[in-house]
């Protein structure tokens, strides 16, 4: 289905997330004939630049994007960017000043109008004010015409800040006008999750107290703070990835089944479990930063050497954390959480690790030394799911040995979307806010992790860890989970 015709305003319209994701998921939208003939986008930014020159950018970019894709299309299709570079104009102007808003009711006209906020978090309350104060986000009664904004992240800075973010978005704008962006949900194997669970027989039985011992959800990255420094130093892992991405996932694994595939009851859902979720006390929390180290056979500086970032620095790299879910399914089953910059491994995936056979029947091996079955979603860098667990290894005598089973994605589906931003526009103009998250959402995601970042605000309540960079973490991490006679998965292994 197409969507329907729409002016597509980006604040940020020069910068790198526009450039390096929403172009081109624009564009495999154009290609896969979802777009309307009256589909255009006007960029909005500061720099002095004319359309030729933004197009031009643009282009170059799509070049880079098209070719790194490495499948079937390596080469831009011309016709494709004749169609969408004739559609692409820019406007220069301040986030705000009422002149920018005056020039952009001129370009929209009357009819659709959607508005990406791909700027710094500090501009998302006044550009949403003004948009509010021009009428441009005034739907007009009866004729179906609508207006709507997406607001990228960081969603607040805490559970209060998130809360009067909300409070402000909305002075202007209703809840059904607002795009909340994580862009993991926009990820093929994160909405797989839902589709794993609720459109198959044989998990649901087993998704409960009854049979799972704990679950572990890990989002390892490899890479360091980039050219983030300055972001990074007043944001932290915790801030940076658990209350949005990391409750995202186990939203989606420990939700109950909504009562349909709506958006509000799969957002109730959502929220409910989330509120449900909290860390029991500070030695719950690990936080590290990673010094200096090797990572694929290079040298890796330390944080606290990393551009930007203060030679004394307090800021987290990696968090690990311990979440009871309290209620009816999850009560005593712990949810572990870790995610961290510099790791052995770029890694995300969710495991459940299922309790082990009641019986030892194989005399030569304990329960507890069977294979544990463990059911993994790959999110990425592969995508898929395995599921490990134990068989006989060939021979005359009864030995067990672990084994797995494999679903990847990319032998089953060939050519899936590809900035993971696809989707998330496609559903913008179609309406469909499923995949977005509600203002409460986004508290209940907070809400979960304040108490960690006011533990970690008071010196000594959730002392700073040093972790090797290349490494799979601080020892205190493994301590956490040792603690509960568990163990991390292994990364990098
Ligand atoms: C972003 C964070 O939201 O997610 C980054 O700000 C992080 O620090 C990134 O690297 C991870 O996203 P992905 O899609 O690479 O897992």
């Amino acid at each position: 289905r197409r969507a329907p015709p729409c002016v597509f305003v980006i604040f940020g319209g020069g910068g790198d997330l526009t450039k390096r994701l929403l172009v081109p998921a624009i564009y495999n939208l154009a290609c896969a004939g979802l777009l309307d003939e009256g589909f255009s986008i006007v960029a909005v930014d500061w720099a002095d630049l004319s359309d030729e020159v933004l197009r031009a950018q643009f282009n170059e970019a799509l070049q880079e994007f098209v070719a790194r894709r490495g499948t079937a299309a390596t080469t831009l299709r011309e016709d494709m960017w004749t169609w969408l570079s004739s559609r692409i104009s820019y406007l220069r102007g301040s986030f705000e000043e009422a002149s920018t808003y005056a020039a952009l009711s001129e370009r929209i006209g009357s009819g659709n109008a959607v508005f990406y906020l791909a700027v710094a978090a500090r501009f998302f309350g006044a550009i949403s004010d003004r948009l509010g104060e021009s009428g441009l986000v005034t739907e007009a009664n009866g004729n179906g015409t609508f207006r709507r904004v997406i607001v990228e992240k960081p969603f607040g800075h805490d559970l209060q800040s998130a809360r009067e973010l909300n409070r402000r978005l909305l002075g202007v704008l209703r809840e059904r006008q607002i795009y909340r962006i994580d862009h993991y949900l926009g990820k093929e194997t994160v909405q797989n999750i839902l589709a794993l669970r609720f459109s198959n027989g044989f998990f649901e039985p087993l998704w409960n107290r009854q049979n799972i011992d704990h679950v572990q959800i890990t989002a390892a990255e490899t890479v360091g703070v980039e050219r983030r420094g300055r972001f990074y130093e007043g944001t932290g892992a915790l801030r940076d990835m658990v209350p949005n991405h990391l409750m995202q996932l186990l939203a989606m694994t420990a939700m109950e089944a909504p009562v349909s595939f709506d958006a509000d009851a799969v957002r109730d859902e959502k929220s409910k479990v989330l509120k449900a979720a909290h860390c029991v006390g500070a030695d719950d929390v690990v936080r590290g930063q990673y010094v200096a180290g090797m990572l694929g056979g290079e040298d890796v500086p330390a944080y606290r050497d990393e551009p930007d970032v203060a030679p004394d620095s307090q800021t987290e790299t990696y968090v690990a954390m311990k979440l009871a879910v309290d209620n009816w399914r999850w009560a005593g089953v712990p949810f572990y959480l870790r995610t961290g910059k510099r790791l052995a491994e770029r890694r995300t995936e969710i495991a459940i690790h299922f309790r082990h056979a009641p019986y030892a029947l194989f005399r030569d091996t304990p329960v507890e030394r069977l294979t544990p079955n463990i059911m993994t979603m790959h999110i990425q860098p592969t995508e898929g799911v395995t599921l490990q667990f134990g068989a006989k290894v060939p021979g005359p005598t009864v030995r067990l040995g672990g084994v797995r089973m494999k679903f990847d994605y990319s032998e089953w589906f060939s050519d899936g979307p590809s900035t993971g931003y696809e989707t998330l526009i496609y559903d913008c103009l179609i309406g469909d806010a499923t995949l977005f998250q509600r203002a409460d959402n986004i508290e209940a995601g907070w809400q979960v992790v304040q108490p960690a970042l006011d533990w970690g605000a008071h010196v000594g309540a959730a002392p700073l860890c040093a972790y090797a960079a290349g490494s799979s973490g601080p020892v205190e991490a493994d301590a956490l989970l040792a603690r509960d006679g568990r163990h991390w998965l292994a990364l990098g292994a």
